[in-house]
């Protein structure tokens, strides 16, 4: 996958880029990144991006011709997502990210002061995307966190096989907890079963702490969720107080 990101302050994104599952995905040549100044095509000797608002009121705002031509300056194919990083755009979710990560080229607009002229939106852009309802300063946090979400869910990227797979979100529910050596801290031990070698009773204690850390904290997500009768039944009792 080839991600180009449009940004004001490119170094951003130098440390996020070049340490653990980043770099290792663009060290396998699973992902093609690069962050480009927008500032490189303001067309004006003092590097100007953005200027004041018509009609008046606050802050500044990204000026469109400067934008539009640092966007055809990577030549978007007609079906290559431009997406602009902004509070406005739906919410960034796993069903999103997935889609995402099927895609071969991501082009990322990160805005910043008050806005970008609504025209870039009009011309150039083909979907807008949130990370949550709150106002950063700018896209560039938005944009690494979707680079991350989306990244992470390429075939090949994460070591242990499949482990995307069993991700919180990847089939609707939470993760269950996870223990690791030694079996015993602080007077806490780690479940039995886990080291009992049956790989079954392992998996369907897994299943069922998935199912109960999702009816705890997020019990919305169990609505959508594909849920086997045994699923079922076992939500049915924690309801009732009698599962643990
Ligand atoms: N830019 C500013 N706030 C943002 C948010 N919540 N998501 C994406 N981009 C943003």
């Amino acid at each position: 996958m080839k991600i180009e990101v449009l940004t004001l302050f490119p170094n951003m994104f130098s440390a996020v880029m070049s340490e653990s599952m980043m770099w290792k995905a663009r060290d396998r040549g699973l992902l093609d990144f690069s962050a480009c100044d927008i500032r490189d095509h303001s067309g004006d000797k003092h590097r100007k991006v953005d200027d004041s608002p018509y009609g008046g009121g606050g802050g500044m705002i990204l000026k469109a011709d400067v934008l539009l031509r640092a966007i055809d300056a990577l030549e978007p194919a007609a079906d290559t997502p431009v997406i602009l990083m902004s509070p406005q755009g739906r919410t960034l979710t796993h069903a999103v990210a997935l889609a995402l990560s099927r895609r071969v080229r991501l082009i990322l607009v990160c805005g910043h002061y008050e806005g970008v002229d609504e025209r870039v939106r009009d011309l150039a852009i083909t979907d807008e995307i949130s990370i949550g309802d709150y106002v950063l300063t700018g896209g560039e946090l938005a944009a690494m966190v979707l680079i991350d979400a989306v990244v992470r869910l390429i075939p090949g990227v994460l070591g242990a096989e499949g482990a995307e797979q069993r991700d919180s979100y990847a089939d609707g529910l939470l993760e269950g907890p996870h223990y690791t050596r030694p079996p015993e801290v602080r007077g806490l031990t780690a479940p039995e079963v886990l080291t009992s070698g049956h790989h079954a009773e392992v998996e369907h204690w897994r299943r069922r702490q998935s199912l109960r850390r999702t009816w705890q904290r997020r019990p919305d997500l169990l609505e959508k969720a594909d849920l086997s009768a045994d699923d079922r039944e076992y939500l049915a009792g924690l309801a009732a107080g009698e599962a643990d």
